[in-house]
Formats: structure tokens, C-alpha cells, sequence
């Protein structure tokens, strides 16, 4: 799978963005491991902290739809720097998609790709619970 077609996606996600207090649009495009795609964008609420990100609308929408493995996600945001996901999303990607590529896109389309251990080195998870 081409990233360019997931860029894309994402791009297009943002355009579903509810960023009703920061005006702040973010997209996302999750691919799972047989090349189905999961979109998502933030979602605003009053209470601000109810607010969700993308990659988790995402990520939460593929989940719940049965989905486990995944290969690679987008995000696009509206910016001139490569949009940088907090660090909420690092550790639920973390989590949940393990280590994928992840592909950051600016305002222009201009893509970097990062991966999981990179955006959140030494990262807590399931093998510190055991
Ligand atoms: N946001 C995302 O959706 N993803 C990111 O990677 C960074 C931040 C959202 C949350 C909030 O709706 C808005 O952007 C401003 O923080």
C-alpha cells in the first residue's frame, strides 16, 4: 500500500474535523494489516478535556470494528511544521497499533514518516504489567 493514498485519507478526514474551540483541524487514516483503511478526525467538546484526537477516533473506530493489526498511520494537520501527535496518542498507539509506520503531513502534503519507537522511545506498556 502506497502511503500516498493514506495521506490522502487523512487529508480528507480532516475535513470531518469538529474543532469547535481551537479551530485546530487534524485528520487521521489508520491501515490495518490487509489494507483496510480507518479514518478519523478530533472531535471538540465544551468540557475540554472530553476532547478527542484523531488517531484515537482512528484507532478507537478500527478496534471497535474488530480490527487488531495495523501497518501505518497519517495524520495531517494544518500546519506548516509536520504535525506532531501528544502525547496521548503516542501511548495508545503504542498499545494498540504497536510499532507502525506513522506519516506526518503538513499543510502542502509534504509527508515525513516516523514510526511508533521513535515518537515514544522507552515506552511503558503491556510487558510492564506482567
Ligand atoms: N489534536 C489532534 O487531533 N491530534 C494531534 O496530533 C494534536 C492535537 C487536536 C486536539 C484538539 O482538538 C486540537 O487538535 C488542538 O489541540
Amino acid at each position: 500500500m502506497d502511503y500516498k493514498l493514506l495521506a490522502e485519507k487523512a487529508i480528507k478526514a480532516k475535513s470531518n474535523s469538529l474543532p469547535t474551540y481551537s479551530k485546530f483541524f487534524v485528520g487521521a487514516a489508520l491501515l490495518t494489516e490487509d489494507d483496510k483503511i480507518y479514518t478519523g478526525s478530533n472531535i471538540e467538546s465544551s468540557s475540554y478535556s472530553l476532547t478527542i484526537c484523531a488517531e484515537r477516533t482512528a484507532i478507537f473506530k478500527a478496534i471497535s470494528e474488530g480490527e487488531r493489526k495495523f501497518k501505518a498511520m497519517a495524520v495531517a494537520g494544518d500546519t506548516n511544521d509536520f504535525i506532531s501527535p501528544c502525547g496521548a496518542c503516542r501511548q495508545v498507539i503504542s498499545d494498540l497499533c504497536g510499532e507502525i509506520d506513522i506519516i506526518l503531513v503538513n499543510k502542502k502534503g509534504e509527508t515525513k514518516v516516523t514510526k511508533t519507537s521513535e515518537l515514544l522511545p522507552f515506552a511503558f506498556g503491556d510487558k510492564d504489567l506482567q
